[in-house]
């Protein structure tokens, strides 16, 4: 894992621009920690076969880049890009593929690689597509679950942690695009 030993301290986090952290859910170290296991897990879980990682972007990004190095198997990485929170911070429910990945799908295990399930509409629809590609397996792994969402059609089979129904930010996550570069992930007041 890449940055210090010890987690900054959020209550005076220049990175923050003035913006006041209500409470820091999960710290550097707790992350660091998971992701090490989870990557044992999805390691574990995949003992033969072709697997690519695709990240949905952009939330995934920092969570994508620390657990592929986590994954001690052979596999390939690959994006997705889908909107639907344009500036908000509530789900418009509208999804679009803006990035469709250009790696073949047919016969891989796919692991799709999400930063935090919330309504869960944003993976419905992108499983839906994804299972049209034929591939061997297709399997989500979320850092964050919220546990509300109603209706998921395939829930997440690897999840980093359960998080609290607060808007979180950092480690990827953003409010509007900004804070994506903290090393945690706090809520905001
Ligand atoms: P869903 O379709 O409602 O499950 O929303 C999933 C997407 O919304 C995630 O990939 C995030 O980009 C975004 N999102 C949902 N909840 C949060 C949050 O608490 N903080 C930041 N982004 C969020
Ligand atoms: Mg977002």
């Amino acid at each position: 894992m890449t940055g210090t030993a010890t987690p900054v301290d959020a209550r005076n986090d220049p990175r923050l621009s003035g913006r006041a952290v209500k409470r820091v859910a999960f710290d550097e170290i707790a992350i660091a920690k998971r992701v090490t296991e989870l990557g044992r897990e999805i390691s574990a879980a995949y003992p033969s076969g072709d697997l690519l990682v695709l990240g949905l972007l952009k939330g995934s990004f920092i969570f994508l880049s620390d657990l592929v190095r986590q994954i001690t198997r052979p596999l390939q990485v690959d994006f997705l890009v889908a909107s639907s929170y344009g500036d908000g911070t509530v789900s418009s429910g509208t999804v679009n593929l803006v990035y469709d990945p250009e790696t073949q799908l047919e016969g891989k295990h796919i692991l799709l690689v999400e930063d935090i399930i919330d309504s869960g509409r944003t993976l419905n629809r992108l499983m839906a597509i994804l299972k049209d590609r034929a591939p061997r397996s297709l399997d989500i792994c979320a850092l964050l679950h919220k546990r509300i969402a109603e209706g998921l059609k395939h829930d997440a089979r690897f999840v980093g942690f359960d998080a609290p129904n607060e808007f979180l930010v950092g480690y990827g996550l953003d409010h509007a695009e900004n804070f994506r570069h903290l090393p945690y992930i706090a809520s905001l007041k």
